[in-house]
């Protein structure tokens, strides 16, 4: 369990889902916003990949999941999001939640066991782009990600598909829709601006 959602609740503070495709550039984006707004940022993949490599039982189930690109159970990934977040002070200036909810029920069990999202920043990419960017980004780095091949994206790319409208028709109020073909930092004045209206939405 959370355990300080009563405390979240009553400092209003600003909790930002990050949906997007493979590759579409959500971490990329999500490094700016830190860097510029000091919000906590949690990637479920990332808390799911240390799982991983931290070499448990539950981390050997995960990376079965994860290389055939399909979707991890919520419980689990719930779980460890609900125990990295509550590390945090009580002090955090907001949540950035990088690749959550990934099906409708995700959204739902999040806002019940944790709080209401206040925006959902859509990254909207072609899946060609997605497929090179991701292809570039394996060939370049030292570590290989064991879901960076052609046919687990394909994968990962439908599976994407497949929920994302049902998230989103879930939070059309909360949902702003961002062109993520563009440059990184054309796409990140636009990330500003929605950031900037909800935190003055807030202090209203
Ligand atoms: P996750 O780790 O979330 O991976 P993903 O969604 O497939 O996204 P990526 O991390 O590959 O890409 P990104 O959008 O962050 O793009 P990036 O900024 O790196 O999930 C992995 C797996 O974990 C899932 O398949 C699933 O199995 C499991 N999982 C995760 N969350 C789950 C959940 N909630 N429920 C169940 N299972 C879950 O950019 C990519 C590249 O493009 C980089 O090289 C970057 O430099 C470049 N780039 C970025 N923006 C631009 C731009 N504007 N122009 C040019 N290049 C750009």
């Amino acid at each position: 369990m959370f355990n300080h959602p009563e405390q979240v609740r009553e400092n209003n503070t600003p909790i930002i889902w990050v949906l997007g495709g493979p590759g579409s550039g959500k971490g990329t984006q999500c490094a700016k916003i830190v860097d510029k707004y000091s919000f906590s940022h949690f990637s479920t993949g990332d808390l799911l990949r240390d799982e991983v490599a931290s070499g448990s039982e539950r981390g050997k189930q995960l990376q079965e999941i994860m290389k055939s690109g399909d979707l991890v159970s919520n419980e689990q990934v719930l779980g460890l999001l609900e125990i990295a977040m509550g590390k945090v002070d009580a002090s955090v200036k907001g949540f950035l939640i990088d690749g959550y909810p990934r099906q409708k029920d995700q959204g739902a069990a999040f806002e019940k066991s944790i709080a209401p999202v206040d925006i959902i920043l859509y990254f909207e990419c072609r899946d060609e782009t997605m497929v090179a960017r991701i292809l570039h980004r394996a060939a370049q780095s030292a570590e290989k990600r064991a879901d960076d091949n052609e046919e687990t994206i394909k994968n990962r790319i439908a599976t994407f598909s497949k929920n994302t409208n049902e998230i989103l028709a879930l939070y059309p109020q909360q949902t702003r829709r961002i062109d993520a073909e563009r440059a990184i930092d054309v796409i990140f004045a636009d990330v500003e601006k929605a950031i900037d209206a909800m935190l003055a939405a807030k202090k209203k």
